[in-house]
């Protein structure tokens, strides 16, 4: 084992950072985390983790998850393919294993929503396999360490530097330590600017850190701006107090969802001609940016009855909502 890695293992053990799935002894749960934090923060993982677990305690129980409460559990989290990707990957499992999972990366890669970073973490973590994981974080910091050059998103210069790394995994003793306390040294310490170099367990042999060029590494991807899609969203209600809400239509993303209604796309006629517009919601997806008008009606005296598709809601947060909606409704009452 090379100093570096000593230095970093002890580091890791001196200030390990609490998370709920960090010593757990259910792969499964380890596998949950990492889908969760594929695109998620830590801090916003740790409540999800625990009450999806409870909802959903072992594989069999995922695999047999209805929609609704899957999505609930998933709602405020985000990229839902990977809720519904874990589903089918339980589902595969019961089927062809038993309900366990794998044991190894390679084995590990073939279950839906699970590419080479979670396969290596999860082969890691549980098993002990001696192999590196590449996320944004740990291409950081072996970037300015080694001072590397290209971009990261590629698959050459992951690949290149996981085989770097491998032998190193392996000299470890504990690739999974290994590897989070890499995880951790580029969330806590080699963070993107100003890096805590003072404290770092890297330091001694860190190029970077040595010709003070930290700001030069990882080199900055090109920047592609996102295309633009504008919408409208109605808030409505009945005589009743109750919201109209549409399911949203179509297979991905937000299938299945709850959303505002478009002010055009209504199963009846709206009395008094064009809703006022009462604000503007924006969020950035990872495909596009999506800008709302949010208008609304006055209340209906009467509720027209209405389709497949369409819902009176007395109690909207018990439904699985859109972001969008659930954050243009707490900023009305709010
Ligand atoms: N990010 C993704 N998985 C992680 C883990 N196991 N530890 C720390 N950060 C992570
Ligand atoms: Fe990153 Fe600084 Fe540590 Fe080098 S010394 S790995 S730049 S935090």
């Amino acid at each position: 084992m090379e100093p570096w890695v000593a230095d970093l293992l002890a580091w890791f053990r001196a200030n390990p950072r609490p998370m709920p799935w960090r010593g757990h002894p259910d792969p499964y749960a380890v596998w949950v985390s990492e889908i969760m934090l594929q695109q998620t923060q830590v801090d916003t993982v740790r409540p999800y983790f625990g009450r999806f677990l409870a909802a959903f305690p072992t594989i069999r129980a995922l695999a047999d998850a209805p929609d609704e409460p899957l999505l609930k559990a998933w709602e405020g989290l985000g990229y839902y393919t990977r809720a519904r990707n874990l589903r089918k990957a339980a589902r595969l499992l019961v089927e062809t294993r038993g309900g366990a999972l794998p044991q190894t990366a390679a084995e590990l890669r073939a279950l839906p929503g699970v590419g080479d970073y979670t396969a290596a973490a999860i082969a890691s973590i549980c098993f002990r396999e001696p192999i590196p994981v590449v996320d944004g974080n740990v291409a950081r910091v072996f970037a300015r360490r080694n001072l590397l050059r290209g971009d990261f998103r590629k698959p050459a210069p992951r690949r290149a530097l996981a085989a770097w790394l491998t032998p190193h995994a392996a000299a470890s003793g504990d690739p999974g330590a290994f590897n989070q306390a890499m995880m951790d040294l580029g969330a806590r310490v080699c963070v993107p600017r100003a890096p805590s170099c003072l404290l770092c367990p890297l330091r001694p042999g860190c190029r970077a850190a040595a010709e003070g060029r930290q700001a030069d590494f990882p080199e900055p991807p090109p920047r592609k701006a996102l295309p633009e899609r504008r919408a409208e969203a109605l808030i409505l209600r009945d005589a009743r107090g109750r919201l109209l809400l549409a399911r949203h239509p179509g297979e991905r993303l937000l299938a299945g969802f709850w959303e505002l209604p478009a002010p055009d796309a209504l199963p009846f006629p709206l009395p008094g001609g064009r809703p006022r517009r009462v604000g503007t919601y924006r969020q950035t997806f990872s495909h596009f940016r999506l800008t709302l008008t949010v208008r609304a009606a006055p209340p209906l005296p009467d509720a027209p009855p209405l389709p497949e598709g369409f819902c009176w809601c007395a109690d909207p947060s018990a439904l699985p909502l859109t972001t969008a909606a659930r954050k243009i409704l707490a900023r009305r009452r709010g």
